[in-house]
C-alpha cells in the first residue's frame, strides 16, 4: 500500500479469548499449576467448577490458533451477607484464579481476560465482585481496597489484596464476601 513501510504493519492478535470448552480442561489445570508456585489453585477451578458457583460463561481461555492454552480466568457466585450482619445474604461475584503461560506474560492477555470477564459479569446483578490480587494490577480494573468500601471478607488476613469493584456500575453495599471453605486454600 502506497506510503506504509515495515513499522506500520501491526500483527493481528495469535490467540483469541472465548469461553471454556470441555476439551479445554486438562490444559486449564496445567497452566495454573505452571503459573503458580503450588498446586492450590490448579484444584481451586476445579473445585469452582464441580460447584454451584460456575457459571460457565465466566470461565475464559485466551486460546493460540492451535487450539493450545494461553490464559485463563474464572469468575464465581459467593455469598454477600448484607450489614447489618445476618440481615440478608444476597450473591457476589470472585475473580479466582486468573493465570497466563508464563513465556506469554506481558503480552496484554492477562489485561484483556480481565476485561472481557468483567463486560460479562457487568450484564449480571450481583452485589460486588471480589479478587484477592496485587493492586498495581486490578486498580486499572476499577478495583479499589474493600476496606474503604466497608466491604469484608469470611476469610481471615486479606489485607490491601481484597479488593472489591461494582457489577454494572451499581453502587456497592457494604456487607462481607462468603467465600466457600473451597476457598481457603488460596488465602494469602
Ligand atoms: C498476573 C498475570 C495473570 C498477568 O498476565 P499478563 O498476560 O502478563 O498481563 P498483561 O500483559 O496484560 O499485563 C498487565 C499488567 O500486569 C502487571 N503484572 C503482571 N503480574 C503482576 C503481579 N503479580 N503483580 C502486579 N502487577 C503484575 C504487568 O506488569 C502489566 O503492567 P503494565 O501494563 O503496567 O506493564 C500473569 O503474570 C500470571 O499468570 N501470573 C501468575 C499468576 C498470578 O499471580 N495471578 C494473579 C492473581 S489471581
Amino acid at each position: 500500500m502506497a506510503g506504509m513501510n515495515a513499522s506500520d504493519i501491526v500483527e493481528a492478535p495469535s490467540w483469541s479469548i472465548r469461553p471454556e470448552l470441555p476439551i479445554d480442561l486438562d490444559q486449564i489445570h496445567e497452566l495454573h499449576r505452571q503459573a503458580f508456585p503450588g498446586p492450590a489453585e490448579a484444584e481451586l477451578v476445579d473445585a469452582i467448577r464441580a460447584g454451584a458457583g460456575f457459571l460457565p460463561e465466566l470461565s475464559l481461555v485466551a486460546v493460540a490458533a492451535d487450539g493450545s492454552v494461553l490464559g485463563h480466568i474464572l469468575i464465581s457466585v459467593v455469598g454477600f451477607e448484607l450489614d447489618p450482619a445476618g440481615s440478608a445474604q444476597v450473591q457476589a461475584l470472585v475473580l479466582a484464579p486468573l493465570a497466563v503461560m508464563p513465556p506469554h506474560a506481558g503480552r496484554g492477555i492477562g489485561s484483556a481476560l480481565v476485561r472481557a470477564a468483567l463486560a460479562v459479569a457487568d450484564q449480571r446483578e450481583d452485589a460486588v465482585i471480589a479478587v484477592l490480587g496485587a493492586p498495581s494490577l486490578f486498580g486499572r480494573f476499577g478495583f479499589n481496597p474493600a476496606a474503604v468500601l466497608s466491604v469484608g471478607s469470611s476469610v481471615d488476613s486479606t489485607g490491601p489484596a481484597f479488593q472489591v469493584r461494582s457489577v454494572g456500575g451499581r453502587p456497592i453495599e457494604p456487607g462481607t464476601v462468603m467465600y466457600p471453605p473451597m476457598f481457603k486454600v488460596t488465602s494469602p
